[in-house]
């Protein structure tokens, strides 16, 4: 098995006087070298998390090891100095009477002066503000400011990088740049890095593997790709992208998958994920925004009841004649009015489908095996259904649905 750099294993943090722990059973190993992002709502527990990593935030439960080394368990906690961490902070606070050079400096003044003048412009150049060493932060932009926090942070060699929402200060467009730049950064500094954020461009963006928190909780320690196309729980698959659920059938036809949703029959997909068998075949289907198309020729009809204009394209929202409400993305040259009626179908390769019967609350969080099948008594395993390899999984699936 791969060696994980960072390793938290169950870890919670409760704060004195609230009612549900901050972190919550938080398991997840990042390799060295790797960039790991943590994304959720306001108040799920990012920070808390990375402070405890830090070692600034005692852990209730569970432990942390880095690079080999129990860092954190109940009782005991290696101090945060010791860890050898770096951090960089939303409010990077650099020292304003101190240049560029000085500030980047600030954390290797153990090193002899020929020492850390090189080290000082190994990480500007690795930021490309090499020429900017002898300016005052007041003269710089605030994305250099940034990097020159990053710069800052990375002089000492620190064996994990923390980053906590370094972007959120800054203007829209200068963030998606700084997202790519910093991945490149921290790949070429060959930093192993753990970054929060709850903009999911951003998270796509720097992150090799990216967590879905909820209320505590890790819902999802995937790739990207596997977030968006095989979310874990209802509250990744709506948390990430636009989507909705609408209410489905899951039916074998000629031993090939059909989903039959209010839009009509889903069929010819690469893959549709089964968590768990469905009685009866009952299910909720994922339908996101850029799996509907607006097409005039499509039997099925739904009535714009929300738009909007987002530049290349609509984000419409749009109520079927069953009732139920879709979004769909339309080419911006499809300008419809509200309370227009138009033709709308599903084209979906990654089908995502959730048991009816589970709960709906976002609070909870899918464990194989089902604890609600196996409550009646009808485990089975999860299946992956591949268009290409239909055997074991239509067995299954057969298994699940009659
Ligand atoms: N020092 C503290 N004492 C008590 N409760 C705290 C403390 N710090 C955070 N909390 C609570 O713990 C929960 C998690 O907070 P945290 O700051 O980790 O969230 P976050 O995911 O970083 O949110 P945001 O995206 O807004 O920064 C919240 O309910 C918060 O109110
Ligand atoms: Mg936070």
């Amino acid at each position: 098995m791969k060696f994980m750099f960072l390793n938290l294993s169950n870890i919670s943090v409760n704060y004195a006087g609230q009612s549900s722990p901050a972190v919550n059973q938080v398991s997840f190993g990042l390799p060295a070298g790797d960039i790991g992002v943590l994304i959720g709502p306001s108040g799920c527990g990012k920070t808390t998390l990375l402070r405890a990593v830090a070692g600034l935030e005692r852990i209730d439960a569970g432990s942390i090891k880095l690079g080999g080394e129990l860092v954190s368990q109940v009782g005991t906690s290696v101090a945060p100095e010791a860890r050898q961490v770096g951090m960089v902070f939303q409010d990077y606070a650099l020292f304003p009477h101190l240049n560029v050079g000085r500030n980047v400096a600030f954390g290797i003044d153990h090193l002899p002066s020929n020492q850390r003048a090189a080290r000082v412009a190994e990480v500007l150049a690795l930021v490309g503000l090499a020429d900017q060493t002898s300016r005052f932060p007041h003269e710089l932009s605030g994305g250099q400011q940034q990097r020159v926090a990053l710069a800052r942070a990375l002089a000492p060699r620190p064996r994990l990088l923390l980053l906590d929402e370094p972007f959120s200060n800054l203007d829209v467009d200068l963030r998606e740049r700084l997202a790519h730049e910093i991945r490149g950064i921290l790949k070429a500094a060959h930093t192993t890095a753990l970054f929060v954020t709850h903009d999911q461009l951003e998270a796509f963006a720097v992150g090799d593997m990216i967590g879905v928190m909820h209320q505590g909780s890790l819902h999802q320690w995937d790739t990207a790709y596997s977030l968006y196309h095989r979310p874990a729980t209802r509250f990744v698959a709506e948390f990430i992208g636009h989507g909705v659920f609408a209410p489905a059938v899951i039916k074998l036809v000629d031993g090939e998958v059909a989903v039959q949703t209010p839009l009509g029959d889903l069929t010819d997909m690469s893959e549709c994920p089964l968590p768990c068998a469905f009685a009866g075949g009952a299910c909720d289907v994922l339908l996101r925004a850029d799996d509907i198309v607006h097409d005039d020729d499509a039997p099925v009809k739904a009535q714009i009841l929300r738009k909007a204009f987002r530049g290349a394209d609509f984000l419409y929202t749009l109520r079927l004649a069953t009732g139920e409400t879709v979004m769909a993305l339309v080419p911006s040259h499809h300008d419809h009015t509200l309370g227009e009626w138009i033709g709308i179908r599903a084209q979906v390769d990654h089908v995502v489908t959730f048991n009816r019967d589970c709960p709906k609350s976002h609070d909870h969080v899918c464990r194989m095996p089902c604890e609600h099948i196996a409550a009646s008594g009808e485990v089975t395993q999860p299946v992956l259904w591949h268009a290409q390899v239909p055997s074991g999984a239509a067995r299954s699936l057969g298994q699940a649905t009659t």
